[in-house]
C-alpha cells in the first residue's frame, strides 16, 4: 500500500518537473520508480516518508541532498553529468551515482529530507517592485519593508535589481538582475522616490547565503537543467553578499508582533510583505499574521503609514498568482496584478 501510495508521489513529482521543464530529474525520476519497484535504495531511503502527501515532494528533496553535493565538488563523476556544473544532462548516465549516493544514505542527502524545499525565488521582485513603488508613490516616505518567510533573503533586495519598462527605469543600471518589459497592460509607477531606509526578515529556517553551505544549498533546491533561474540565482547571491541582510530565525507571527509592537515608525512607509509564503505556516499563525497587521493599523497615520504588500496564489486555487496591496491609513485592498509562480509576465491592474 505504502510502496503505491509513494509510486503515485513519484509520478505527481516527476509531472511537475517535466512541467517545469526539467527533463533531467523527470528522467532521473523514472529510474527512481523503478528502483522503488525493485525494492532498491530509492525505496529505502524514501520508505519512512511513503504515506506523506506528494507536496511534501520527497524525491525531490532526495534529489536536492544529491544536488548539494554535486554542486559542493564531492561528487565528481556525478558532475560530469549534472547540467548545473557543466555536465551533459545524461540521466541514464548519472542514474547509478544518485542511487549509490540514495544506497550510502549520505548525509547531505538525509539532511535535505526533514525540511521543505526552501526555494528563494529573486524573479518575484519582477512583480513585487509594482507593490513598493505604489507605496513609495503615495506616501512619498522612505521604506522601512519586513519580509515573512524571507528565506535566503534574495528579495530584501529588490531595490538593487534593474527594472525598466515604457520609457522608465529604477535600481542601478550594471545591476545583473533585470526585469525588462516584465509587465503586460500598463507599468508600475517605476518613477516613484523609491528609498529604502530599513530592510529586515525571518524565515523558520533561514539559509546564510554568506556562507558556502547556504549558497550551494540555496542552488541546490533549483532544477540541475533550468539554466536560466540557475544564473540568476547565482547573480542574486552576490548581491545579497555585497550588502547582507540577516533573516532573522523565528516565526512569523512572533517576528512581525514584535517588529510592529511600536506601531508604524513615523517618517517611514512600513511594508509588511510576502511571496509564496501565505500557503505554508498554518491557519492559527496566518490569523495572528493578519490581526497583528490589522492591531498596527489602528496607529498608522500619514506620516507613519502601513501597508501590506502580498504576492500569493489566488484563492481559487488556479495557477494565478495576485500582487495585492492593503494600505493604512484607510485600509483600502487593491489587486495590483496578476502573476504566475516563477518568472512571468505579469499583468498590471494598479
Ligand atoms: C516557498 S518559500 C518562499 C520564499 C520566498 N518568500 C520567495 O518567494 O522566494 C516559503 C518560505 O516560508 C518559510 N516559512 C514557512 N512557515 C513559516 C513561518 N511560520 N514563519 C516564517 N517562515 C516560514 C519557509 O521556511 C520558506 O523559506
Amino acid at each position: 500500500m505504502s510502496r503505491e501510495r509513494l509510486l503515485t508521489t513519484i509520478e505527481a513529482n516527476r509531472g511537475v518537473a517535466e512541467a517545469s521543464p526539467s527533463p533531467f530529474y523527470a528522467a532521473l525520476l523514472e529510474r527512481m520508480a523503478q528502483d522503488v519497484r525493485d525494492g532498491g535504495p530509492t525505496w529505502e531511503l524514501l520508505a519512512p516518508h511513503a504515506d506523506e502527501p506528494a507536496s511534501e515532494y520527497f524525491p525531490f528533496r532526495a534529489l536536492a541532498g544529491v544536488h548539494h553535493e554535486v554542486l559542493a565538488g564531492e561528487r565528481p563523476e556525478l558532475a560530469r553529468h549534472f547540467p548545473s556544473t557543466g555536465g551533459d544532462g545524461d540521466a541514464d548516465a548519472a542514474w547509478p551515482g544518485v542511487r549509490a549516493a540514495f544506497a550510502g544514505h549520505d548525509p547531505d542527502v538525509l539532511r535535505e529530507m526533514p525540511h521543505a524545499l526552501q526555494t528563494n525565488e529573486t524573479s518575484r521582485c519582477g512583480a513585487l517592485i509594482g507593490g513598493f513603488c505604489t507605496v513609495a508613490a503615495t506616501t512619498g516616505l522612505p521604506l522601512r519593508v519586513l519580509e515573512l518567510g524571507a528565506s535566503g533573503g534574495l528579495n530584501l533586495h529588490f531595490d538593487r535589481y534593474r527594472y525598466e519598462q515604457g520609457g522608465l527605469a529604477l535600481g542601478p543600471a550594471d545591476s545583473p538582475i533585470r526585469f525588462t518589459d516584465y509587465w503586460e497592460g500598463g507599468t508600475p509607477p517605476l518613477d516613484a522616490p523609491l528609498e529604502v531606509a530599513e530592510r529586515r526578515g525571518c524565515d523558520l529556517h533561514p539559509l546564510d547565503v554568506t556562507t558556502e553551505h547556504g549558497r550551494i544549498a540555496l542552488l541546490s533546491y533549483v532544477w540541475p537543467d533550468e539554466a536560466r533561474r540557475f544564473e540568476q540565482l547565482g547573480d542574486a547571491i552576490r548581491v545579497a553578499r555585497e550588502a547582507p541582510v540577516v533573516v532573522e530565525r523565528a516565526s512569523a507571527d512572533e517576528w512581525i508582533a514584535a517588529q510592529l509592537a511600536g506601531g508604524p515608525a513615523e517618517g517611514r512607509a512600513t511594508v509588511v510583505y510576502h511571496s509564496l509564503f501565505w500557503p505554508y505556516p498554518p491557519q492559527p499563525v496566518r490569523d495572528a499574521i493578519a490581526g497583528t497587521i490589522e492591531d498596527a493599523a489602528l496607529g498608522a497615520t500619514a506620516a507613519a503609514p502601513l501597508a501590506w504588500l502580498r504576492y500569493e496564489p489566488s484563492a481559487d486555487a488556479s495557477s494565478d498568482v495576485e500582487l495585492r496591496l492593503t494600505q493604512w491609513p484607510g485600509g483600502e485592498d487593491r489587486l495590483l496584478g496578476i502573476g504566475g509562480f516563477h518568472e512571468h509576465p505579469v499583468r498590471w491592474l494598479g
